[in-house]
């Protein structure tokens, strides 16, 4: 008899990363920071490394003060991961199961579905209007099954934002015992106060999840955090690996983090490119949502000129993310990477624009 992998397994399909050629091209298709990490962190790392042959730090004690002291936020709540990846699957498996719900957007961060898949749960999609979330259809959707609502915000691949007044009306509509999953990967990019969605995860039925791979440039390190209630927390606690998150990569992220400014400065000159992009692309005739995220949308009129753009792009080797996963095959979804990049992907994209009548 062949070997076989469990039913649910075998259905569902590999978390599929951006097709971007190799690692030793820089690429726009991975939403990573177009900055290195703060040169404090480096050196931590460097000097971590002469500590490798003992275990990292399972509680993350100086990452979780250090986060709760530079985001405002209690300290017993924080939980870090081997990336916020890492957080998602492990809160979707606590929660979700068989023969339940976990209710997402229509273009919500994808990997939730492949958590979901691999806990044999069902993922199904609200729909957004116009790239972004509607409350009331998340709201619509919900039925005796869904155990967790996950919505991102800012969103991934729209790069728009939800309302945090929103946010707090959905989760005063929410059953009790629906877990709302609020993913902020983005969130150092929204300019909205994020203290009233932190406050939410002291109830105990939301969990708000930070990454460092992209405001702080560090998504080779891995390290992702989140705020959990005593009692969920407890739960993730049994299926998480707690030395996931390396020793080197912990002293990156404590010093990153105690560099605000940098991280600060970071996404100030990561915004400005992005906007000017966007506004050239838009002046060429595109349509691109406003974007709260290190990466545009852009949306072309029909899937053959967004294949085009995408070829063209790659001729220059320029290597951005399809979105045919999402139900998007109109269009594509540019990182803002350097300036330099940027303005040879906007010349490219502008040519395009004005050689094919779309
Ligand atoms: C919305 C969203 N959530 C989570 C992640 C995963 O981030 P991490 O690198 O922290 O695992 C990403 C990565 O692209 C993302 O876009």
């Amino acid at each position: 008899m062949p070997l076989k992998a469990a039913a649910h397994i075998e259905a569902m399909s590999a978390f599929a990363l951006a097709n971007f050629g190799g690692y030793d091209q820089p690429t726009l298709a991975q939403n990573e920071s177009a900055f290195p990490p703060s040169p404090k962190a480096i050196e931590a790392g460097r000097d971590a490394t002469a500590r490798s042959h003992l275990y990292p730090d399972p509680d993350w004690t100086l990452l979780r003060d250090a986060i709760a002291r530079a985001y405002g936020v209690e300290r017993d709540l924080i939980l870090c991961g081997a990336g916020s990846m890492e957080l998602i699957a492990c809160t979707i498996a606590a929660f979700a199961g068989p023969g339940t719900d976990v209710l997402a957007t229509d273009y919500a961060y994808n990997f939730a579905a492949s958590a979901a898949a691999r806990v044999g749960a069902a993922y199904v999609k609200a729909r957004e209007h116009g790239f972004e979330v509607s409350i009331d259809a998340v709201l619509a959707a919900l039925t005796p099954a869904t155990r967790i609502v996950f919505v991102c915000n800012p969103g991934n691949p729209t790069g728009t934002c939800i309302k945090n007044t929103e946010l707090l009306r959905l989760r005063a509509a929410l059953p009790g015992d629906v877990l709302l999953m609020i993913d902020q990967a983005y969130g150092e990019f929204d300019d909205q106060d994020p203290h009233a969605l932190f406050a939410l995860a002291g109830r105990g039925d939301t969990v708000v999840l930070r990454s460092l791979s992209k405001a702080y440039g560090l998504a080779g390190a891995r390290i992702g955090w989140g705020l959990f209630a005593p009692q969920i927390a407890a739960e993730l606690r049994k299926i998480q690996n707690s030395n996931q998150v390396s020793t080197v990569s912990l002293a990156m992220a404590v010093a990153a983090i105690e560099d605000q400014a940098y991280m600060r400065a970071a996404v100030a000159r990561t915004s400005d490119i992005r906007d000017r992009f966007a506004q050239g692309l838009r002046t060429a005739g595109y349509e691109v949502p406003e974007s709260r995220t290190n990466f545009v949308l852009v949306r072309f009129a029909e899937a053959a000129a967004a294949a085009a753009a995408d070829n063209a792009l790659r001729g220059a080797g320029i290597v951005v993310r399809g979105l045919a996963g999402y139900g998007l095959a109109d269009c594509l979804r540019i990182t803002i990477g350097p300036q330099d990049v940027m303005d040879r992907a906007l010349r490219i994209l502008t040519a395009l624009r004005g050689r094919l009548c779309w």
